[in-house]
């Protein structure tokens, strides 16, 4: 069987993270026939716009895409290509998982943060107040969470728990302060968590608490559940724990269309320069494979990746090593062979 797949390579390290990702994912001996479409910066480029109509109508048809990182500007400009993409397939839920490579100064790390991917302070529901001679002289953002998408997001864990083996799920919030639009999520959590009781078991914890406890003791987190914005910073807070953003993969699940892509963004300050780390990247194909139910080869493409890194030394800069993205890959692909 061959697997029609989008392939968007991306904005800067994101071509040369993505044609190592597939050369890797093709030497597990999956067939894959890939739709390259443009996102991002070089479809501005290119076409004028940051989502051309062919690159959803890809992944409209395919229902699945590989993804590298796409550049945003910072505070003007176009809206996160990212954050449209989201909403346009419903990927509700965003799956990060952090697990060690390499041991430092933690080891045996092993989380799945779920990070409700539509709501909260992500709607773009934001608007300037004028004052006198100041245009902008108070920004307003608006968050919603809805009791649909709390029970939705808080279930998918659950399930994700319940079918993977995992023991336990944290529902974090911050219902103290933000006593609606966190409020309504713990209460949703809290029905949820009853109905699992027995089968996974839970416990709920404020954010901020969250983010000092995931440094101090990591090791009592399993699968952790959140909304939007919380689970943006901490998804990057465990991928600090196992090496930080060169190896943490992503996955943005809808209920019409699946993206796989890293965490990380296009890192404009390396791009060209042939030295990023494609593992993130590679990590989130293992994730797709693991999606289309290839498990066996997302097995032995991890071990690969492992491997490379821990029996050969084989390692980009940001983990200390000389090796090139290209020498890097080429070595994960070659132990992914079947
Ligand atoms: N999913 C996405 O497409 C996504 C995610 C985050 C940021 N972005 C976008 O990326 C652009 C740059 O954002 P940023 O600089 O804040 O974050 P970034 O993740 O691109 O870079 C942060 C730091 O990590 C390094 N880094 C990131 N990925 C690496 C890799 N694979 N190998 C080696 N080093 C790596 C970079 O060199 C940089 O020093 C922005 O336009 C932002 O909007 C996109």
């Amino acid at each position: 069987m061959t697997y029609e797949v989008t392939l968007i390579p991306g904005d800067g390290i994101g071509p040369e993270i993505t044609a190592a990702t597939v050369k890797a994912l093709e030497a597990t001996g999956v067939r894959f026939s890939w739709d390259r479409q443009l996102g991002g910066m070089a479809a501005v480029q290119a076409k004028g716009t940051p989502i051309p109509d062919e690159t959803l109508d890809s992944i409209r048809k395919r229902r699945i895409a590989l993804k590298g990182p796409l550049t945003t500007p910072v505070g003007s400009g176009f809206r996160s290509v990212n954050v449209a993409l989201r909403r346009e397939f419903e990927l509700f839920a965003n799956l990060r998982p952090a697990k060690t490579i390499i041991p430092g100064r933690y080891d045996k790390i092993d989380i799945v943060l779920v990070r409700e991917n539509l709501e909260g302070f992500y709607t773009g529901l934001e608007h300037w107040i004028a004052l006198a001679d100041d245009p902008r002289a108070a920004g307003v953002s608006t968050g919603v969470t809805t009791r649909q998408g709390c029970d939705r997001i808080l279930r998918y864990a659950f399930e994700y728990a319940l079918r993977r083996g995992r023991k336990k799920v944290t529902i974090v919030h911050k219902a103290n302060i933000l006593k609606m639009v966190s409020g309504l999520f713990l209460e949703v959590g809290r029905v949820v968590a009853e109905e699992y009781k027995g089968r996974v078991e839970s416990n709920e914890m404020i954010v901020d608490n969250c983010a000092m406890q995931i440094v101090l003791r990591p090791e009592q987190f399993d699968v952790i559940v959140t909304t939007n914005l919380f689970g943006d910073i901490l998804s990057d807070e465990i991928s600090g724990l196992v090496g930080g953003l060169g190896l943490a993969p992503g996955a943005n699940i809808g209920t019409t269309a699946s993206i796989f892509e890293a965490v990380h963004g296009s890192a404009p300050d390396i791009a060209g320069k042939g030295i990023a780390n494609p593992a993130a990247q590679m990590l989130a194909g293992a994730m797709m494979l693991d999606h289309l139910g290839e498990i066996d080869a997302a097995g032995r493409l991890r071990q690969a990746l492992f491997d490379t890194i821990i029996t050969d030394g084989i390692r980009t800069n940001d983990l200390g090593g000389h090796a090139s993205t290209q020498q890097f890959g080429d070595q994960v692909a070659a132990r992914s062979r079947a």
